[in-house]
């Protein structure tokens, strides 16, 4: 199975340049791997796109299955639940062959088994000590918009909806995450560097607990081909807001 991975796509549909240089881009990937599968690990849209998601995915990958996760763009300015349940209530995987895991959990094609979700981020990527969460870097932080937002309590539900769409034994199990599940997946982390934007990174620890084979994010746009973790064969695509766009076949 042939499966591209793609991440934060950040598509501005103002911005017609941009997309059409980005789905030029797309079209040439199509053309060159013909994918059994695309996955898109969030970041794809902004929270005010104006465009049904899944009707957009659908006709720029050409009916070709994706999986996608949210991302923390796509939550700005709303409330977490709003935005859960408009990508829960415009879901219609018979007309479009479009499935976020953030609404079903998982998503499985033969016996490779899809699961994840955004993720976000509970404290423990922290270089600061002592650093809030809350606080949000100061205020530069970009998910100080998202309404009433609790990173660490909307992190732990993120996780129990991993652990529960686990793998069977003979599935190939892919975790597929907008935030990094492990530290070595960060790409910005250095030792004894203090940043303040690496506690909004990922959780540092999810590989120790997750049953799969491999582990695909995006969110810290710096790239990172098959690391392993725990077991675990990490893929971080990083790819960024402006080309060079990056991406990664990943052929089980
Ligand atoms: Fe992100």
């Amino acid at each position: 199975m042939k499966i591209l991975c793609l991440s934060d796509l950040h598509r501005v549909i103002a911005d017609v340049l941009a997309l059409k240089e980005q789905n030029h881009w797309i079209a040439s990937l199509l053309s060159k791997y013909s994918p059994d599968a695309v996955l898109i690990t969030g970041d794809i849209f902004e929270s005010d796109l104006g465009v049904n998601p899944y009707e957009e995915l659908h006709k720029l990958f050409r009916g070709i299955p994706v999986i996608c996760t949210l991302g923390n763009h796509e939550f700005v300015y709303m409330t977490v639940d709003s935005v859960l349940k408009n990508y829960k209530d415009q879901y219609k995987p018979e007309k479009y062959n479009v499935h976020y895991l953030d609404i079903i959990g998982h998503y499985d094609i033969d016996t490779v088994r899809f699961f994840g979700n955004v993720l976000w981020y509970d404290g423990t990527m922290r270089t600061i000590q002592n650093q809030v969460l809350a606080d949000f870097a100061d205020g530069r932080w970009l998910d100080r918009t998202i309404v009433d937002f609790n990173p660490a309590k909307e992190c732990g539900k993120c996780i129990e909806q991993i652990l529960k769409n686990q793998p069977e034994d003979w599935q190939t199990g892919i975790l597929c995450t907008h935030c990094v599940p492990a530290v070595e997946m960060n790409g910005h982390f250095r030792e004894g560097l203090r940043q303040p934007f690496d506690a909004f990174s990922g959780v540092t620890w999810l590989l120790k607990k997750v049953k799969c084979d491999y582990a695909i994010s995006g969110h810290t746009h710096r790239r990172i081909i098959g690391k392993m973790i725990d077991g675990v064969k990490c893929i971080n695509v990083g790819n960024d807001y402006c080309p060079p766009f990056q991406h990664y076949l990943l052929e089980i």
